[in-house]
């Protein structure tokens, strides 16, 4: 069973298309989707549309929840918020709803789906520690968990005597009696000072159990210049070339 994983679009188009031409090389049997089809970019609609087409699991984000009204904008920065707002008004009042019904946290027989943290996995909290992840480990049963919303790409491990460190692989084979976080990272915004979009594939069989980080180049420059055109901030179009 192939699976690819993938999180943290955030209305960029180019960089979903990037990935759909991934998706086709790579013929996984299951998509998930981990939360922030929209925010930042300029083609929400464009882009929850082609996620609902494509994932077999869609999980929402905060920004798909502040865009359905259904989180304060309260702790966004001012360029996050300035950008949501205008995300409010191109989505549609069916688009919205969409979004509302979307689920923030899928425990499935072996594996955990969540956008933030599955300790309080609607309070946002961020998993960038091995203390962060040690508090996290308790919150679910099945040995992984794969996460985004940082947009950095990260492993996290623990075994059983409870200690807690992260791996600097960006391929591991899963080992029993070892539990793991991963974090997919970003298609559309990274923040790991690697602008490429990233994906994970997780492939399970009889004899093992692989993860592995891929990154993928697309046109960055397009999707700078629509983001200037819509009049969204200049900022979230220059992170872009940085991944910050
Ligand atoms: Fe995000």
């Amino acid at each position: 069973m192939k699976h690819l994983i993938f999180s943290d679009v955030h209305g960029n188009l180019e960089a979903l298309e990037a990935l759909l031409v991934q998706i086709q090389k790579e013929r996984p049997d299951r998509i998930f989707f981990l939360g922030d089809a929209v925010g930042y970019g300029a083609n929400p609609s464009e882009c929850l549309h082609q996620i609902a087409e494509i994932a077999d699991l869609v999980l929402a984000g905060n920004h798909d929840y502040a865009a359905a009204g259904l989180t304060s904008l309260e702790f966004f920065n001012p360029l996050a918020r300035q950008a949501m707002l205008w995300t409010q008004s191109e989505l549609l009042p069916d688009e919205k709803l969409y979004l509302a019904s979307l689920p923030v946290i899928i425990h499935l027989p072996h594996l955990c789906l969540v956008h933030s943290s599955p300790r309080e996995p609607k309070k946002w909290h961020y998993i960038l520690t091995e203390q962060d992840a040690a508090e996290n480990f308790p919150f679910f049963t099945s040995p992984i968990c794969f996460i985004g919303h940082s947009h950095r790409v990260q492993i996290m491990l623990t075994d059983r005597a409870g200690n807690c460190w992260q791996s600097l692989d960006q391929s591991i084979l899963l080992e029993e009696g070892y539990r793991y976080i991963i974090n997919v990272g970003s298609v559309g915004q990274p923040r790991d000072y690697d602008p490429r979009g990233a994906y994970c594939i997780y492939e399970e069989n009889s004899h093992k159990k692989r993860i592995q980080i891929y990154r993928f180049e697309y046109n960055i420059s397009k999707t700078q210049h629509k983001i200037i055109q819509a009049g969204l901030p200049y900022p979230l179009a220059e992170r872009l070339s940085f991944g910050i």
